[in-house]
C-alpha cells in the first residue's frame, strides 16, 4: 500500500511522536524522520532505507535551545557558527549525552545536529515536541530526493506519511562540520559553503585530508561517506572534456548494447551544443552554482530514467557550492569505477 502524501503537519508531528516515519521538506532535500530518542522508532528508519547502522544520522532541532540536553557543552567556535547560521544547512557534530541512543549515532561519542531553515520543517519538529532523527529520505546509497515524489518512488510503500513542501530550495544536503575536535573538521562539503563558514571561524581542517581545491578521494573520517553513493542506475563518466566522439565512450561503457548508436546524455552547468546528445540537461543558464545545485538530483534523475547507455558530465568550479556538487557527482560516477 502506498503512504500518504499531504501537507498536514498536525498528523505528520503526531505519527512522530508515536514513533511513526515521516518524509517531510527541508531547505536541503527530503528527511526521513523517526523520534531521536526511540531507538525502536530510529531503528525502522535503517529499516525503510537499507541503512548499514555504521552509518550515523542527523538530528533535528526546531530551535538552538533544544540541544542542551542532547549536547551541553557546546564550544564557543560552535556558538558562533550556531548564532550566524542556524537555522541553516549546516550540521554540527558534538559530543553526546546518553539521552540520544547508540542506534543514532552509530555508537559514536559524538552526535550529529542540524536546524532545518524550511518553515514546514521547523513547524513540524515543534509540533512534535521531540528531537528528529532524519537521513535523506531515499534508499541508500541511491540518489537524494528534492521533491515528495521523488520520496513516494523510493520509499512509499515503507513509511507512514509524506508531508509535501514542495521542490527544496537549496538542492544538496547540509554542510557537515566536526566542531568536537580542534580544528573544525569538513566531514561533507554541502549546502553551506566552505568560505562562508571560514570568513567567520577561519580555517577549516578537510577531513578527507585534501588541501582546498585538490581533486581525487581519499576516504573521510566520517562513517558512511562511502565512495559509492548517489548511485543512478545508467553509468555516469566526469570528464574535464567532452570528446568529439562520444559515442565511442558509451560503445566502450556498454559493449552489450545492440542496435543503433548509442544514446548519451549530459548533464551540463550551462548551455551547451545539444546535437551529440540524446538528452540534455542544463542546471543554469547563467552557470550560477545556487541555482544547479537546487535543481542537480531532480536534473540527474530525468536523465538516469531516458534508457541512455552513457550520462556525462563535467566537474562543477570547485568553489562554493561547486565543491558539494563535485563531490555528489564523484560519488555518483564511482558507482560504475570500472570504467
Ligand atoms: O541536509 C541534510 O543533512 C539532510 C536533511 C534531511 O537534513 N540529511 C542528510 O542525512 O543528508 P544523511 O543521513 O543522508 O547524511 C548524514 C551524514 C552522513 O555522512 C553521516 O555519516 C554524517 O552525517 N554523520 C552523522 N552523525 C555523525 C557523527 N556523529 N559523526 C560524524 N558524521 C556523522
Ligand atoms: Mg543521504
Amino acid at each position: 500500500m502506498m503512504c500518504l502524501t499531504g501537507t498536514d503537519v498536525e498528523h505528520a508531528a503526531r505519527l512522530l511522536r508515536d514513533g511513526g516515519l515521516v518524509a517531510f521538506p527541508t531547505e536541503t532535500v527530503y528527511g526521513l524522520g523517526a523520534n531521536a530518542l526511540s531507538a525502536t522508532a530510529v531503528a525502522r528508519v535503517f529499516e525503510a532505507k537499507e541503512r548499514p547502522r555504521f552509518d550515523p544520522l542527523i538530528v533535528h532541532v526546531h530551535e538552538a535551545a533544544q540541544i542542551e540536553r542532547l549536547a551541553p557543552g557546546v564550544p564557543d567556535q560552535a556558538r558562533v557558527l550556531i548564532e550566524r547560521f542556524w537555522p541553516g544547512p549546516l550540521t554540527l557534530v558534538l559530543p553526546k549525552t546518553d539521552l540520544v541512543p547508540d542506534l543514532v549515532t552509530s555508537a559514536l561519542p559524538t552526535v550529529a545536529l542540524r536546524s532545518p531553515d524550511h518553515a514546514i520543517a521547523l513547524e513540524l519538529l515543534r509540533r512534535a515536541g521531540v528531537p528528529v532523527a532524519a537521513p535523506s529520505a531515499n534508499l541508500f546509497g541511491r540518489l537524494s530526493p528534492t521533491e515528495a515524489a521523488h520520496v513516494a518512488e523510493q520509499l512509499g510503500d515503507r513509511i507512514d506519511y509524506i508531508l509535501d513542501g514542495g521542490p527544496c530550495r537549496v538542492g544538496v544536503e547540509s554542510t557537515v562540520l566536526d566542531v568536537s575536535r580542534e580544528p573544525a573538521t569538513l566531514l561533507r562539503p554541502g549546502g553551506l559553503p566552505l568560505e562562508e563558514i571560514e570568513a567567520v571561524i577561519g580555517p577549516v581542517a578537510l577531513g578527507d585530508g585534501r588541501e582546498p581545491g585538490e581533486s581525487g578521494g581519499r576516504p573521510t573520517p566520517s562513517p558512511g561517506m562511502l565512495p559509492h553513493h548517489y548511485a543512478p542506475t545508467t553509468p555516469l563518466l566526469v570528464v574535464a572534456e567532452i570528446a568529439a566522439d562520444v559515442q565511442k565512450l558509451a560503445a566502450a561503457v556498454s559493449p552489450g548494447h545492440a542496435g543503433g548508436a548509442p544514446r548519451v546524455g549530459l548533464l551540463s552547468l550551462t548551455p551547451e551544443d545539444p546535437s551529440r546528445f540524446a538528452a540534455v540537461e542544463t542546471l543554469s543558464p547563467t552557470g550560477d552554482l545556487r541555482e544547479a545545485a537546487a535543481g542537480f538530483f531532480a536534473a540527474l534523475r530525468r536523465l538516469d530514467q531516458q534508457q541512455l547507455e552513457l550520462m556525462i558530465a563535467r566537474p562543477f568550479p570547485e568553489e562554493g557550492l561547486g565543491r558539494a556538487l563535485n563531490d555528489r557527482l564523484r560519488r555518483a560516477a564511482a558507482a560504475h569505477t570500472e570504467l
